[in-house]
């Protein structure tokens, strides 16, 4: 099949009507592409696969069916957000897989950073192809590849993973309905879709999730208080008109402990660290100085709420020398 590019020409999608005529156009374009054959797509919940869901229920309906792998790794509210929009609210063919113990399990005592990132996305790999095995008639594999993908492994800056790195005999056509958007583009087709707001317009989240936010050797009680207080945060900050405005903000759980009064006892617990960034191009990043009453108020909370912790850091550290993750 020749690649599809975007022409040169093409005018920026801001508005509904702008996207309402990309999704048509898609539309007929998936239909010829797929005719009467299944397609699977990994499905994150993220807003590329989550708009390319949307978009192919759209166009063929219980033909697509999404897998959504629940690796432990998920902010919390993740998977039953992806099950409630897609499952009830679109009414789509979703295979939900509980990988929880399975990712934790391997991830016990790996301590090394890139050595975690392999190991979640080799077995991210491993899960999906068992859950593609076990399906019949499937041709076709949906992808959430963007321009800047493209643009970005023909620059040689990142591998763009052709079939989602999986095993050969596992030999799909690729449907990638948004190829050719910006990631602006993509947000405002989702919206036209019909996706939450909060889905479509949400801040970046590594593919190794919270795994990166919890250092070291990932262990289940400091990756319970790495979600937790990431819950707190990021509803305190759509609260206070954060939401939208700073570009990425999360928590860190770092693998040491200090000692603390907690309920008139000595207690010896984690530190939780906020970071919260500005950016462009995430080259160079700028952190956000928060209100310090918000700040005291994000400590109360964090401190009284969250198991495990004794004490609330900020990073005030912009991007260099530091980068934005912990590892
Ligand atoms: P750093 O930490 O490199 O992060 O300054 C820059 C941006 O990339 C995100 N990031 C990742 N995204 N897989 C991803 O999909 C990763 O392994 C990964 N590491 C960092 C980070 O959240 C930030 O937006």
């Amino acid at each position: 099949m020749a690649e599809i590019r975007r022409p040169d020409d093409m005018v920026r999608i801001t508005t509904p009507e702008l996207a309402q005529a990309f999704i048509d156009e898609q539309i007929a374009l998936v239909k010829e592409q797929v005719g009467d054959k299944k397609v699977l797509l990994a499905l994150s919940g993220g807003v590329d696969s989550s708009v390319v869901a949307a978009l192919l229920i759209k166009a063929i309906g219980d033909q697509l069916v999404c897998v959504h792998v629940n690796h432990g790794l998920l902010r919390k509210g993740e998977p039953e957000q992806v099950i409630q929009v897609f499952r009830n609210e679109m009414n789509a063919n979703l295979i939900y897989v509980d990988a929880v113990d399975r990712f934790l399990d391997l991830l016990a005592g790996v301590t090394d950073p890139e050595q975690k990132r392999h190991n979640i996305g080799e077995e991210f790999i491993n899960v999906f192809a068992e859950e593609a095995r076990k399906l019949d008639g499937i041709e076709f594999l949906g992808q959430g590849t963007i321009w800047p993908d493209i643009l970005e492994s023909e620059a040689g800056i990142k591998a763009h993973h052709n079939a989602g790195g999986l095993p050969e005999d596992l030999n799909f056509e690729l449907v990638e309905p948004v190829r050719i958007l910006f990631k602006d583009e993509v947000r405002v087709v989702g919206e036209q879709l019909g996706l939450p707001a909060g889905m479509v317009y949400r801040q970046p989240f590594p593919g190794p999730g919270l795994g990166v936010r919890c250092p070291g050797a990932i262990t289940r009680d400091r990756l319970e208080a790495v979600r937790e207080s990431d819950a707190i945060l990021r509803e305190e900050f759509a609260k206070h008109g954060l939401e939208g405005k700073v570009w990425q903000y999360f928590t860190v759980v770092p693998d040491f402990k200090s000692t603390g009064v907690t309920n008139g006892q000595r207690s010896f617990e984690w530190p939780c660290i906020i970071r919260a960034i500005n950016t462009t191009d995430v080259v160079e990043c700028s952190v956000e100085h928060l209100d310090p009453a918000f700040m005291d108020h994000l400590v109360q909370r964090i401190t009284t709420e969250v198991d495990g912790i004794n004490r609330v850091l900020y990073d005030f550290t912009p991007k260099p020398p530091a980068t934005v993750e912990y590892e």
